[in-house]
């Protein structure tokens, strides 16, 4: 059985329309980020393990800012999960589909939103329960089209495009009942981060908040 609290993070992530992607170069990056993140009203990050300050980053954001929704990105293995989990990822989501830390997840009531880029993964993911899944790679995996395609035949499966999203596409995107938000790295990409440049990152943020209005 879905977890409440699931549901709830499903529907703040509806109601958010919009995933920032980050790979932290440092903790003190997340909470830099993390501040802008909810002066733009946008508070929610999905957090990727693919630099090493994820779990330390994950800590201190959710110790600092209580009003921010933070999920857990690129979690490929069991252990990764476990650290997530200990750190306070509200959510673990996976690149593709991966049955093992699918069921491990689904076993200990963690939340997951595994990666799903055809119909057989799809199908995959309707049969461990899982409704809401992660498109990826969005855009080279046929886009709003296939997303369309798929919509017509798993018509209880919601989507969260990734991969390719821009200011350009993103409102064809969430145009799509299938779709209940969608992640993106624009807005705050590591290269920003690490050269300190926090004033592009805020515009970036603030002008995605406002093509959601
Ligand atoms: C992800 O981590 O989900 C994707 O790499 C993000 O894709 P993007 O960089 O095209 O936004």
């Amino acid at each position: 059985m879905i977890d409440q609290r699931f549901t709830e993070i499903e529907a703040q992530l509806t109601n958010l329309q919009l995933v920032p992607v980050v790979s932290l170069p440092s903790v003190d990056a997340g909470l830099r980020l993390a501040e802008i993140l909810i002066r733009c009203g946008l508070p929610v990050a999905e957090i990727t393990f693919r630099t090493p300050c994820a779990a330390d980053a994950i800590i201190a954001m959710r110790k600092e800012f209580d009003e921010l929704l933070v999920l857990a990105g690129t979690v490929l293995t069991i252990d990764q999960v476990n650290i997530a989990h200990d750190v306070g990822a509200q959510c673990i989501v996976i690149p593709g589909f991966h049955e093992g830390v699918v069921d491990y997840c689904l076993a200990r009531n963690i939340m997951v939103c595994p990666g799903a880029a055809t119909p057989t993964e799809v199908l995959k993911c309707l049969t461990k329960g899982l409704q809401n899944v992660k498109f990826f790679p969005a855009e080279v995996a046929g886009g709003v089209g296939m997303l369309k395609a798929m919509a017509a035949v798993f018509s209880d499966t919601q989507f969260m495009p990734t991969g390719g999203i821009s200011p350009d596409n993103l409102g064809d995107y969430l145009a799509l009942d299938s779709v209940f938000c969608c992640g993106g790295s624009w807005l705050a990409p590591e290269a920003l981060m690490k050269e300190g440049n926090w004033s592009e990152i805020e515009a970036r943020v603030s002008s995605a908040v406002a093509l959601l209005k």
